[in-house]
């Protein structure tokens, strides 16, 4: 993607987001090959669609055939309404205060059921208003966060399924480890199915069963049900590639290894240089004075920090790509700003394009590889960029939007 001119911007600080839905609507069609056409797409946007702009990724994704979303609140779930969205809406984490249910009905969002008191409370509302709600059961295959136990499930289920102000239109279970223990995913689809199964042994027949997210999607067709939930693969994310440990600046970076699955990148991080100076050797850098020049050198400064997101951990640790080349992170990262070495760059201006997380010419920074030189993971990574940051949308009849 050509980055705007700063004529062209919305924004009036150098440090955007650029995101790529033409990108994610492709890895969607792949993901689509991937299932048999009894299998819908739920597509996870939650979290502000991973980073990347809710309401884009949400448009994009029903474009490219998507039947549901998935979010992880009300609010967000909110949000869509208001954006005009009018495809089906899960709501995939536990509603609580009760207080809040009525907004549900208003803005016809469906809730993840994860207890018989939740559902209780939503059928007497449903009696209330003269109105049912669809609902999806969670059941909890051993995941430990939310939902009706394995051991409870069929019981449940039945009383659930009594309630009258309740329609039961989905069953579905998450998975905790489907991109590291297959065992033990195994064992929680087993589980799963033995519940579906003997549930609609019973005489259910709702429509929505499901369990994979993208991990799983790809690597086990027996997850795939009649609905999956990708996130990460939709946003372009290797779902099962080896996390690289952090190198320190100056050693071959661990390989990354060939990409497993041909899915896009969905979102560029970029920002300019604000500032370039000279300094000699034996000067220390930012807080904590944690990095010292140990030969004449030039360091520029860019306008990202902690604040819009990028991680503190890089400090000392993190690369950015100039001129299509990888150039370390020199000091702490402060709030609103970072400093790297530019030294071996030879020239180097203020203006010069710096990219965070994306492809500058022939190199390449995966939002694995940054997350992974910060000690964490590519979802924490992306949901952590700051609302401050701009999204520049592109892909859906072109142009650049909020
Ligand atoms: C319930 C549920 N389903 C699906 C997903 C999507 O997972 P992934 O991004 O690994 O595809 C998530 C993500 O956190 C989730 O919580």
């Amino acid at each position: 993607m050509a980055s705007p001119s700063s004529g062209q911007r919305p924004f009036l600080r150098p440090c955007w987001v650029e995101v790529h839905l033409a990108a994610l609507q492709r890895n969607l069609h792949y993901i689509k090959t991937r299932l048999s056409p009894h299998t819908a797409i739920l597509a996870v946007v939650k979290a502000n669609g991973y980073g990347h702009g809710a309401l884009a990724v949400a448009q994009a994704a029903l474009q490219a055939g998507a039947h549901f979303l998935g979010v992880s609140s009300l609010e967000e779930g909110i949000a869509l309404r208001e954006g005009g969205v009018t495809a089906p809406i899960l709501i995939l984490g536990s509603l609580y205060p009760y207080e809040v249910l009525p907004l549900l009905w208003k803005h016809r969002l469906s809730p993840t059921v994860a207890s018989l008191a939740m559902a209780e409370a939503l059928n007497r509302l449903s009696q209330e208003r003269r109105q049912r709600i669809p609902v999806h059961v969670k059941i909890d295959s051993g995941f430990g966060r939310i939902g009706v136990s394995i051991a409870h499930a069929l019981s449940t289920l039945r009383r659930i399924h009594a309630l009258p102000g309740l329609k039961l239109e989905g069953l579905y279970t998450h998975l905790a480890a489907a991109e590291s223990d297959p065992a033990y995913t195994r064992e929680q689809l087993t589980a799963f199915a033995q519940v579906v199964q003997a549930f609609q042994a019973l005489r259910w027949a709702g429509r929505w069963i499901h369990a994979a997210n993208s991990a799983a999607l790809f690597q086990y067709p027996e997850s795939h049900w009649t609905l999956v939930r990708p996130g990460l693969a939709m946003y372009g994310i290797q779902p099962f590639v080896g996390r690289p440990t952090p190198e320190p600046f100056g050693t071959t970076p661990e390989p990354l290894g060939t990409p497993a699955l041909p899915l896009e990148p969905v979102l560029t991080w970029k920002t300019q240089v604000v500032f370039v100076k000279q300094l000699p050797a034996g000067n220390s850098l930012s807080y904590g004075r944690s990095f010292t020049t140990t030969r004449q050198s030039r360091i520029a400064t860019i306008p990202v920090g902690y604040a819009d997101g990028y991680p503190w951990q890089l400090s000392n640790v993190g690369q950015v790509l100039i001129q299509g080349r990888r150039v370390p992170v020199v000091g702490r990262v402060t709030m609103d700003m970072t400093m790297v070495d530019v030294t071996d760059l030879g020239h180097c201006e203020v203006g010069e394009e710096v990219v965070l997380v994306g492809t500058q010419g022939a190199e390449r920074l995966t939002a694995e590889e940054v997350a992974a030189r910060a000690g964490t993971i590519s979802y924490d990574l992306l949901c952590g960029i700051a609302h401050r940051v701009p999204r520049l949308v592109t892909g859906m009849g072109g142009g650049l939007g909020g």
